[in-house]
């Protein structure tokens, strides 16, 4: 089977992480970002229309709702780059609320191909949207995207979703700074947060009462089965959600429910009962904490959204 560079590569990183992360002696864990093949990426979508995950509407409510004061932000900036689009249904609200037959460069940045490709293909009916999907990680790509537009163009920067909110704080003020540094004064980000709430609606978003979270939380372990030789049985591990308080997050894991061994690529990991792994960090915020984040950044918070419903903020941040 003749496999290309790239993907011989990023099989190689997903190797590479899964030993290093169940190898350990303490914790177990697993980058987030491995959730993100063709089945997790569709798991997800479906994971945005369930009645008890908020996030996704409240965050289309906001762009709905500010559609004007977008449109007004947007004239300025003829190239909008996403990190991490998944399927680009919500970026389809921003484009169309572009200025009329204002053309437009949209690159969305993806590490998952298939959803790279749903969003490319999905938006092609936005006459004045040139699309260029760029399959990278999140820096890499935003590099990339921005070395090619002109002096002149103005550089929109989304992150939405909450996507932010898998770095803990610290790593993700981290990256803002990162984005901020690659960034020029006068572009500008729209940043989506989720934001603290009672658990009684917070933990449902993350155990639903159908199962998807929970068969999108073991899909990590049936890509590592498909794609790195693994023996992993699904059905001896389950879906954890818990919230940590004193972190302000949910944490999701994959809990063993008996002593057992699986096989990676040749190689044993023991997992004792109860013993967990560690999948995926959605931190909380205050309403403007995120907007404090990027201040101390340096960007400057030009407007700030709430959704009441379940609240969520967008910032729409401008680069000095
Ligand atoms: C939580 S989903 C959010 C999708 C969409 N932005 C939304 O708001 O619904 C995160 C998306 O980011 C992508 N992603 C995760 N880590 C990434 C990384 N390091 N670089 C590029 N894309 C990444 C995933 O494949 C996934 O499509």
């Amino acid at each position: 089977m003749l496999i290309p560079d790239g993907v011989r590569d990023r099989l190689k990183s997903f190797a590479e992480d899964v030993r290093e992360g169940l190898g350990r002696s303490g914790q177990k864990t697993l980058p987030s970002k491995y959730f993100y093949d063709e089945i997790g990426s569709a798991l997800f979508e479906v994971i945005t229309l369930l009645p008890e995950y908020g996030l996704t509407r409240a965050e289309e409510r906001i762009l709905d709702e500010h559609s004007g004061a977008l449109r007004e932000w947007l004239a300025a900036h003829s190239v909008v780059i996403e990190l991490g689009s998944g399927y680009g249904r919500k970026t389809r609200r921003v484009l169309e609320a572009l200025p009329c037959g204002q053309p437009i460069t949209y690159c969305p940045i993806e590490i998952c191909p298939a959803a790279l490709e749903s969003c490319v293909s999905g938006l092609k009916d936005l006459r004045h949207v040139r699309v260029l999907g760029l399959e990278a990680e999140y820096l890499d790509g935003l590099n990339l995207a921005l070395a090619r537009r002109e002096s002149r163009e103005r550089a929109l920067v989304l992150f939405l979703g909450s996507s932010i909110g898998n770095f803990d704080r610290e790593r993700g003020e981290e990256f803002l700074r990162a984005i901020r540094m690659a960034l020029k004064p006068g572009d500008a980000m729209l940043l989506g947060t989720d934001l603290e709430k009672p658990l009684s609606k917070l933990i449902p978003a993350y155990d639903d009462s159908q199962g998807v979270t929970a068969a999108f939380n073991r899909n990590v372990l049936a890509r590592i089965n498909r794609e790195l030789d693994g023996d992993f049985d699904l059905s001896r591990f389950e879906h954890v959600a818990l919230y940590n308080a004193r972190e302000r997050r949910i944490e999701m894991h994959l809990r063993s429910v008996e002593d057992q061994t699986a096989t990676v690529e040749g190689v044993e990991i023991e997992f004792q009962r109860d013993e967990t792994i560690w999948t995926e960090s959605c931190h909380k915020y205050g309403p403007c904490e995120a907007a404090d984040m990027a201040e101390r950044c340096g960007f400057e918070c030009r407007d700030l959204w709430v959704d009441e419903e379940w609240p969520f903020a967008e910032s729409f941040l401008l680069a000095v």
